[in-house]
């Protein structure tokens, strides 16, 4: 039987819309999602992305600043056993990442965690889940960019000897004008995602590949400084210091998540997801340990305090030569770009279905029949996060694309035990193991990452949820497609094993 999803006909007024709480907490079904799945206004998403394109793209959206910058900010935390935190991290990301898989296997559509929360958990948890995602995908695309041209900056004094000059590299308010490199990697990413899914999908193939052979040449070099003594101690200052390092890398695993968003261009989404999910969870995690192994024991820990490319300093003072830093300085530009690249993707397609709900204006739905792409709606995300890399100081509005990330994930976790709950009997592709056990686990890690961030942090995750709200009941909540049809949420079934 079917659980009420937007509320029995009975409690409707009678214009045929629901009275106020119950539009709060309508949920979309199951179904409706999944037969919805690729229409948008004008024209169809094409289904082109296989397996190894989907693991790619989630690889794509994850390795990038956390490795290449963050690692040697964690290291003084944790000393060698650094190596250690990236499993914690890794752990912690892999119990939502089984929620993932499951959900992304079931109700394969563009939304990612936002259809998923409208399925189980009504419509206002959608939106504040939708609202998150505009800071795990829409802002953070900004603050990866602004990291992007650090890069070029520095890839630049390696080659030429010279950088951009500071006004054009930084935005009004950190000592610039205008942040021209940010602008720049966000305008290509929108030119390849004009061109179709499979375009850019193969453009980010060549980039994971090139970033993951910047990171083995890295090992491979570097492995030359090893000293066993720099191993030890290996956890000189405790587990606490491993679990402060593992909750600032937890950072690097932010993106395994974006092959959900492909939900819509998949061949075959309810096998193909839930592996690319986990298969690229695996891979960054042991490409992640490896490079983290390496620089540890090339680089006494003590020294990278303070240190700002840590893994060019490395290869620096093992060879001695400035071929190698500006090989991994590349490897890095094109790692950054990749991420930009695949998140920004993801955006767009999360807000493709919070149109096609009638929660955000319908040019987002709007697909283009030529190239089987959301044009509108990619040129206007593109024009916000370029503008916003280029002329905003994020500041502490970066931060907190952590904890909007974390709230999306405790949420999916939630979905998975209600989902269960109210559908037991669904197909579901994959599922996770000891359920509710494990989403609990992962609801807990997440919840406990949340709250080791900083009040200031919380403070502006709360102004961003207050807008949202601006935004929701002023227009989303009235313009939700649910107003106009409550009575075919509640249609008979199909599907059920
Ligand atoms: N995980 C992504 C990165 O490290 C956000 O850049």
């Amino acid at each position: 039987m079917l659980e009420q999803e937007a509320g029995p006909p009975a409690a409707q007024t009678p214009d045929g819309r629901q009275p106020g709480v119950r539009r709060l907490t309508r949920r979309k079904p199951v179904e409706a999602l999944v037969s919805e799945g690729g229409h948008g206004a004008g024209g169809e998403l094409r289904r082109s992305l296989g397996l190894w394109q989907l693991t790619m793209i989630s690889i794509g959206a994850t390795l990038g600043t956390g490795i290449f910058v963050v690692l040697g900010e964690a290291v003084p935390d944790a000393g060698p056993a650094v190596v250690l935190s990236f499993v914690v991290a890794g752990l912690t990301a892999l119990f939502s990442a089984l929620s993932y898989a499951e959900l992304a296997g079931t109700i394969p559509v563009a939304g990612s965690s936002y259809s998923y929360a409208y399925a189980t958990l009504g419509e206002l948890t959608a939106w504040v889940c939708g609202w998150c995602l505009l800071l795990e995908y829409g802002v953070s695309v900004a603050a990866v960019a602004v990291g992007w041209g650090q890069y070029i900056d520095e890839l630049l004094h390696g080659v030429f000897g010279a950088g951009l000059p500071a006004a054009l590299s930084a935005p009004p308010g950190d000592g610039g004008l205008f942040n021209v490199p940010a602008l720049v990697v966000v305008l290509l990413a929108m030119a390849f995602l004009l061109g179709g899914a499979k375009e850019s999908a193969r453009a980010n193939t060549v980039m994971v590949t090139v970033k993951i052979l910047a990171l083995l040449v890295f090992c491979a070099v570097a492995a030359a400084g090893i000293r066993a003594g720099n191993y030890r101690p290996f956890m000189p200052l405790g587990m606490a210091g491993v679990s402060a390092a593992g909750a600032t890398l937890f950072f690097s695993y932010i993106g395994f998540d974006a092959a959900s968003t492909a939900g819509e261009e998949a061949k075959n989404p309810q096998r193909d997801l839930p592996r690319a999910i986990l298969l690229s969870l695996v891979l960054v995690t042991a490409v992640y340990c490896l490079v983290a192994a390496v620089a540890v024991g090339a680089r006494p820990w003590q020294r990278f305090e303070g240190s700002e490319a840590a893994l060019s300093g490395i290869l620096r003072s093992v060879t001695g030569h400035d071929f190698w830093p500006a090989l991994l300085a590349f490897g890095a530009v094109v790692a950054i770009a990749s991420v930009v690249l695949t998140v920004l993707y993801g955006q767009t397609r999360i807000l493709f279905a919070m149109s096609r709900d009638g929660l955000v204006p319908a040019v987002f739905a709007k697909v283009d029949p030529r190239s089987g792409t959301p044009r509108a709606n990619t040129v206007i995300v593109a024009a916000f996060c370029g503008t916003l890399a280029a002329a905003v100081p994020l500041g502490r509005l970066a931060d907190a694309t952590s904890i909007g990330t974390l709230f999306a994930f405790a949420l999916v976790n939630i979905a998975v035990i209600v989902l269960r709950r109210t559908r037991p009997g669904m197909r579901r592709a994959f599922r996770v193991p000891l359920s509710p056990l494990f989403p609990l686990v992962g609801l807990g890690l997440c919840l406990w990452m949340m709250f080791s961030l900083d009040t200031v942090t919380w403070a502006v995750f709360g102004v961003w949820m207050a807008v949202g709200a601006v935004v929701y009941f002023g227009y989303g909540m009235r313009r939700s497609r649910l107003n106009a049809a409550p009575r075919a949420a509640t249609a008979p079934v199909s599907g059920e094993e």
